[in-house]
């Protein structure tokens, strides 16, 4: 095919509540445990990635938020484009077989927020690829070859991955537990902590967790079960109380894996910044009765669950015990707008309960969002990342 065809989507980010660590299959990227997560909303985070294809191309290309890295650096990458080939030469078309492509993804959220960008980025690339080269097949199989987290980045809402029993992999999928309009209520808090470069990768990281901690067998085989169970009944019937405890409980016993996992997974991903926060929900819950739940991933940065309702008074709270300085000032809170009414009596009752030491700075930005869509096709062809010869519109040095 001389004529270039092109191709622009963009993907949500998910959050897990039921954590995936472990894989069975480090090649098929089939995992130890099933995991359920929320798709976050593309207005406030999402990964837009522009596809061209053309047998003008004479090689795969890839450009990462402005930068051009090499394919044959990124195995998961090439594994990819090989499925999607695979599977195009399974329909019986035979036009694009010997086109390349010249892919271009940018991220609207900093890399550095600590929010898994590659679970988004994967699954856009799965998505905008099955569309242009017109596969009917399951996108999250494709993604979670990718990156195991980026399956659930495929659908909008509530999603499960389950673990799926075949060693090739094809029951391994994610499954929408429920849409992005069924509990409206819920909003999410994404609270970015200050990161120094992480010194364990998640793939290396659970590799050694597989291999090494007798807790990590444990979750697998006897409490993730149950656990997806009753987080699947907690979503359906919106029992907020419920969600909040399996979601801080998943949380935790993930970290105490990496501590479990010998050696230890050392500096751990969270730091001391994120156990103050995780005090300070404690005693906001144990005061209020349940009203905010943390979730921790691979790194310091919390997200926090809560209604709609709750979050004037959070944010207060998290203002009053991590002030931001001065030149956070104007941009600490992020996303969604949100009225901060004066303090009422009953909330500086709260604050002098809570009793804990002031952590000035130690949150960088807040972003407020809620759960939103899977990924989308992007019809204005401005947006497009590439120009006509399939080049990136927008480069940068650095
Ligand atoms: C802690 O999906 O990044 O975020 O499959 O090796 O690419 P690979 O790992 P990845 O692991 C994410 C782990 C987690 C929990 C989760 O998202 O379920």
């Amino acid at each position: 095919m001389d004529k270039m065809e092109v191709i622009t989507c963009t993907a949500p980010v998910n959050l897990a509540v039921i954590k995936y660590w472990g894989k069975r299959d480090e090649e098929l990227i089939l995992p130890v445990n099933s995991s359920l997560s929320a798709t976050l909303s593309q207005e406030e985070l999402c990964v837009t990635t522009s596809v061209a294809i053309s047998s003008k191309f004479s090689t795969d290309r890839i450009w990462l938020n402005g930068r051009e890295n090499f394919i044959k650096d990124y195995p998961r990458l090439q594994n990819v484009l090989k499925i999607v080939r695979e599977e195009y030469k399974k329909t019986g078309k035979t036009e694009l077989m010997n086109s390349k492509v010249h892919i271009c993804s940018v991220n609207n959220f900093p890399t550095a927020a600590g929010l898994a960008s590659s679970a988004a980025g994967f699954a856009c690339l799965a998505f905008a690829l099955t569309k242009l080269f017109k596969i009917e097949c399951d996108v999250s199989v494709i993604a979670r070859q990718g990156s195991g987290s980026a399956c659930r980045s495929i659908y909008g809402g509530f999603v499960a991955w389950e673990k799926g029993e075949k060693s090739d992999g094809t029951d391994s999928i994610a499954v929408q537990v429920a849409p992005e309009n069924h509990w409206t209520e819920m909003h999410i808090l994404v609270l970015v902590v200050s990161e120094e470069k992480k010194e364990t990768s998640s793939t290396s990281g659970m590799r050694r967790s597989v291999e090494t901690s007798e807790l990590l067998k444990l979750r697998a085989e006897h409490v993730v079960p149950q656990r997806m169970y009753e987080m699947k009944q907690a979503i359906l019937n919106k029992d907020f109380e419920k969600f909040a405890d399996l979601t801080m409980k998943d949380s935790n016993q993930f970290h105490a894996i990496c501590l479990d996992t010998f050696p230890p997974i050392i500096p751990p991903y969270m730091n001391s910044i994120s156990h103050s926060i995780i005090q300070l929900i404690s005693k906001y819950n144990e005061l209020c009765g349940t009203k905010v739940a943390y979730s921790f991933d691979a790194g310091p940065s919390a997200v926090l669950f809560l209604r709609e309702k709750d979050v004037p008074e959070c944010l207060s709270l998290i203002k009053t015990f991590f002030p931001p300085t001065q030149e956070q000032g104007e941009s600490f809170l992020r996303g969604l707008y949100v009225n901060l009414s004066p303090d009422s009596d009953t909330f500086h009752g709260i604050k002098e309960k809570i009793a804990l030491p002031l952590t000035p700075g130690g949150i960088k930005y807040i972003i407020h969002t809620q759960v939103g869509d899977g990924p989308r096709i992007v019809k204005n062809q401005e947006c497009c990342l590439l120009n006509a010869e399939g080049l990136p519109k927008k480069s940068s040095d650095n």
